[in-house]
């Protein structure tokens, strides 16, 4: 091969590197977000902050009430709306007091903050923490656990534990039965199982009252093609209706009217349309919609949660060694033009506004001031605002100082997370 024909392959080469490179992904705020932008610059104070957008949690809400109708009473899951405003805002909105807790003092804060509740957990404790949850109840609170909290028992030796607590209690403890409908996180994996379980029990005759059963079916959500969701959604309802089957033969112990808890976010939309075993889900996360929970089911939820955090610094996104590449580096990927330097980071969440902001994957991530790139098009001042949009609401909710609402354009008010996570 001459000179020339080498020449002509590298010419080839760059003219190919040239068409590959990256679209210019930025742009700058939508209406919406120029408007939150200034709202914040106005009224932010200047620190890192979680904003409610309070119409579309209102649209997600009335979504949910309406799709479960009168047929399907709703549970409130207190780890992904963990604020005590968003909580009884929401348990107002949607007329419940049903709410299921995964923390003990969360636990302990929903009987401060709900006189009336019905509180289910959703995952067992270990009995020390349940014995807590007496010890720190209180006598001032006319809140009663032996009918407002509902235990969760997911193996004969925690049966025994909690019948030991109830009798060192003196009082009687509610519990339901975790069961495995395939989501291999434990609870009674089979009917015979918790068949056992209930025998022990009624032999025992401690004083623990049955309400029911939990059985939460996330893998039907996750299902692999070669299942399918609707095969997946019908076998894990199948395995439900076993357990209770076996349940019902327990006359001395088990409810005339039982608890029969299931579902989540990722799968409330399926029980919703008809032939399902329970008569209450569980929801919190639909609420917010977090990016995780995106799917063809909660596809008309609409993301309600944002962080918003102000650009510190813009610098021409320079690489520390890297300085000779750089020019070569934007020129090719124009989304590395501009370098924002944000107040706080390193949360669970992408940025989503201006468009076209990203982390750098070759500078890293940082709590402290977070770097993300995007193109001149993204047009960011220092003192401008950056959102992203949270994976998760649960353990977020809690990280930030206040909860700002926002409505028709204004921002109208503000809840303080309370540590209930
Ligand atoms: C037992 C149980 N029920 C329900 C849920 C659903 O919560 P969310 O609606 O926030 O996904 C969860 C989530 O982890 C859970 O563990």
């Amino acid at each position: 091969m001459n000179r020339r024909h080498l020449l002509g392959l590298g010419a080839l080469g760059l003219l190919g590197a040239w068409v590959a490179r990256p679209v210019d992904h930025g742009r700058p705020y939508d209406d919406y977000f120029a408007t939150l932008n200034q709202l914040l610059k106005q009224q932010g104070g200047g620190v890192p902050q979680l904003v409610v957008d309070m119409q579309r949690l209102d649209a997600n809400a009335d979504l949910l009430a309406q799709r479960l109708g009168s047929k399907l009473p709703l549970r409130l899951v207190a780890k992904s709306l963990a604020s005590d405003g968003l909580l009884e805002y929401l348990a107002q909105r949607l007329g419940t007091g049903r709410f299921m807790a995964f923390h003990q003092p969360q636990l302990n804060q929903l009987a401060r903050l709900f006189a009336d509740a019905d509180l289910l957990l959703g995952k067992p404790l270990p009995v020390s923490a349940a014995l807590a949850f007496y010890q720190q109840l209180g006598n001032a609170t006319t809140f009663d656990p032996a009918q407002q909290v509902t235990w969760l028992i997911d193996s004969p030796q925690r049966l025994q534990q909690y019948a030991e607590l109830a009798v060192a209690l003196k009082q009687p403890l509610q519990i339901a039965l975790e069961i495995d409908l395939g989501l291999a996180r434990g609870g009674f994996a089979s009917p015979q199982a918790l068949g056992e379980a209930l025998q022990q029990l009624q032999t025992s005759q401690a004083p623990l009252t049955v309400r029911g059963l939990m059985g939460y079916d996330a893998q039907v959500a996750h299902s692999p093609p070669w299942i399918g969701r609707d095969r997946a959604f019908a076998d894990s309802n199948a395995r439900y209706r076993a357990f209770l089957a076996t349940a019902r033969q327990f006359t001395a112990l088990w409810p005339t009217q039982p608890l029969l808890n299931g579902a989540g976010s990722l799968t409330y939309a399926l029980h919703a349309r008809g032939d399902t075993p329970l008569n209450e889900v569980s929801v919190g996360s639909a609420l917010l919609m977090p990016s995780e929970f995106d799917s063809d089911l909660l596809s008309a939820h609409s993301p309600a949660l944002w962080i918003a955090t102000p650009v510190l610094k813009v610098q021409s996104g320079e690489l520390p060694y890297l300085s000779r590449l750089q020019s070569a580096l934007q020129t090719w990927d124009r989304n590395r033009q501009q370098a924002y330097y944000l107040y706080g980071g390193r949360w669970p969440a992408e940025p989503v506004a201006p468009a076209g902001l990203s982390y750098d994957n070759l500078y890293g991530r940082s709590a402290n001031q977070e770097r993300v790139n995007g193109s001149r098009q993204t047009a960011l001042a220092v003192d401008d605002w950056v959102f992203l949009r949270p994976q998760l609401s649960e353990g977020v909710l809690d990280d930030f100082a206040s909860l700002r609402l926002l409505r028709n354009n204004r921002l109208v008010g503000r809840w303080l997370p309370e540590n209930m996570g």
